[in-house]
Parts: structure tokens; sequence; C-alpha cells
């Protein structure tokens, strides 16, 4: 650990707005400090040992990657896992040189198995929407984000697994893959984000059908229902992953985030109005260094260098 913070050195950060973050104050501190990065790691002591942030190196350097390691719970979120996966997007949304993130799990044949369900037995019921709010504003940090995210599913996504995948951007997964939102089978609904992301993504009717009837769904059936992006064969979910981010990170910065915006803002928008925010995030690309560099690489027949300017 000394000589690994020997190595460190500080992360830049940039402000970012957040609007509607709820908070969950006593116990889950807001963290100002600095964090200290290494070039594949970074550190910062109050992070969860069940989430790991890691910073790949040199040629993807840019790619970030949040690991779930919870491996007596199979990743079910409690509050100590909640506060170091809340504290690991907000470090990201900090840190401009982070250009995508992957979520994962070191956990075999599961991704994330949903709310501790034993935590959550002992609370009482103002405990339980605390917790609840807490997770969906946390889940709310991650579909805001202005990189794209990718989940990378491997076995079970269940119930907040599932609503977790579902806030990213992108979701890969293996044919082994369960995805599903189980919370009716336990007399409540999915409550961070799952009733509103899920009906979103696949269609009022499909959501319907998932959350009525809680069934497990199959790496292939969810991408036939758009549910996933890719489905690979089993245990091939992480290096599919990492091939698409590379192909993000090899983008322009700048125009990467402003096209997550324009999706994301214009889809809520009627027609007038998201064209309007289209030609406003096109904006952002007009005066920019990469926007010439790629002009120029393209004359050159050579690859573009893009720097975020
Ligand atoms: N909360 C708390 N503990 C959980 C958990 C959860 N959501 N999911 C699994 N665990 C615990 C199990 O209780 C078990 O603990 P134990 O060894 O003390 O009995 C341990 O993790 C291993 O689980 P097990 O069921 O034996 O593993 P498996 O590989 O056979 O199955 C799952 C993995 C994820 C498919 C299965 O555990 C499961 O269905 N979990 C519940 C998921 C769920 O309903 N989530 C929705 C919450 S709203």
């Amino acid at each position: 650990m000394a000589a690994l913070t020997a190595l460190t050195k500080s992360l830049g950060y940039y402000c970012a707005k957040r609007s509607k973050i709820s908070t969950f104050s006593q116990n889950f501190p807001s963290h100002n400090s600095r964090f200290q990065t290494l070039r594949t790691l970074i550190l910062e002591p109050s992070l969860s040992e069940s989430v790991k942030l890691n910073r790949i190196s040199d040629y993807d350097s840019g790619i970030v990657e949040v690991n779930l390691d919870r491996p007596e719970a199979k990743n079910a979120i409690g509050k100590d896992m909640l506060s170091g996966l809340r504290h690991a997007f907000e470090a990201i949304d900090r840190d401009s040189s982070a250009r995508v993130v992957m979520i994962s799990s070191s956990i075999p044949k599961v991704f994330c198995a949903g709310a501790d369900l034993k935590e959550r037995k002992k609370m009482t019921a103002a405990e339980v929407h605390s917790f609840v709010n807490y997770l969906r504003s946390t889940f709310s940090l991650i579909e805001e984000l202005q990189i794209p995210t990718i989940a990378v599913i491997e076995g079970a996504a269940l119930g907040g697994g599932l609503e977790m995948a579902l806030s990213c951007d992108l979701r890969i997964c293996g044919e082994n893959a369960l995805l599903g939102l189980p919370e009716t089978g336990l007399a409540i609904i999915p409550g961070a984000g799952g009733t509103q992301r899920l009906p979103r993504l696949v269609g009022k009717s499909i959501a319907k059908d998932i959350i009525f009837t809680g069934r497990r769904i199959g790496g292939r059936d969810a991408m036939s229902m758009g549910l996933v992006n890719y489905c690979v064969p089993a245990g091939e979910a992480h290096p599919k992953a990492l091939e698409i981010a590379r192909e993000i990170n090899q983008k322009g910065p700048i125009a990467i985030r402003m096209a997550k915006r324009a999706i994301n803002e214009g889809i809520e928008r009627e027609m007038v109005s998201a064209l309007d925010l289209e030609e406003e995030c096109y904006e952002q690309t007009l005066n920019t260094k990469d926007r010439l560099e790629g002009l120029a690489a393209f004359a050159e027949k050579r690859k573009p260098i893009y720097t975020g300017e």
C-alpha cells in the first residue's frame, strides 16, 4: 500500500452540475477529499472494499472500470456497497480524463444480486425509504455521467443489479446471463429506476411482462427483446465490452459527450425542441481543436489523435 501510495499523483477535478441528487447523510457522508490515482488504480481510503475503481493504463488510458467484488453476498447492494458505488461514480464524474466507464463483476456467474435482502430485513420502513431513494439517485448519477457507460453482465443481474445496468448506456452480456426484476415476488416494486428505464428501453408491454412476472430472462432472449446490446458466449462479455470501450475511446471526447447529451435529453423532448438541442450540442463541437484534427487526419490519411480540446 505504501509503495502504491508513493506512486500516486493527484487526480484532476472538474465541477459538474448535479441538480436532483438526494442524500442519505447519516449513513452516506459526502466525499469531498482529493482522490489519489495511479496509472492503473484510483485509490481512496474510504472506498468500500466491495467496489474497486480501476483505471486502465497506457493505450487504453481513459477507460475506467468499476468492479463489484462482494463474493459472500453475490454482489448484493447493502449500505457499504452503495456508499462505495456512490463514491466511485462521483470520483469518475470529477475526473476529466475519464472517457468510458465499464461496470463489471469479479464474482463468477453473477453481475449483481440486487438489494441486500439480509440487511433489508433489519431495516425499518423509514430506513428502507432512505436507502431506496439513495440507490435511485445513485443510478441517476450513473445515467447522468457525461461519458458512455457499459454494464458487463456475466450471470445474474437481478433487481437493483439489473436497474444499475439499465442506468448504463450499453449492456453486454454472456449467454449464461440471467436478467430480471423479481421485486413483485417480494411484494415491492423495482424502486431504483426499473419501472421507468425498462419500458423506455424495451417498450411498455415487454416491461410489464418482465415486472409483473418477475421472470428471469436469459442472455439470448434479453438480446432479442433489446434489453442488451450484445450477447456473446459465456465468459466473453468483458473482452467484448473492452473492444467497444476502445472504439469509443478513440473518438472525439467532446463529440461523444455531446452525442450522449443530445440523445438522452432530446428523447425526452418534442421534435422541434429536440432538434434545437441537437444544434446546441453540435455547436459545442464546432470550435474545437479535435474537429480540425479530424479533418487534418482525414486529408493526411492517418488516424486522428484527439485531446478533448
Ligand atoms: N441479498 C443478500 N444476500 C444474498 C443475495 C441478496 N440479494 N443474493 C444472494 N445472497 C447470498 C445468499 O443468501 C447466500 O448466502 P448464504 O451463503 O449465507 O446462504 C450467498 O449469497 C450465495 O447465494 P446462493 O443463492 O447460494 O448463490 P447461487 O449462485 O446459487 O445464486 C443468485 C445466485 C444471485 C441467482 C441467488 O442468490 C439469488 O437469486 N439471489 C436473490 C436475488 C434477488 O432476488 N434479488 C432481488 C432483490 S430485490
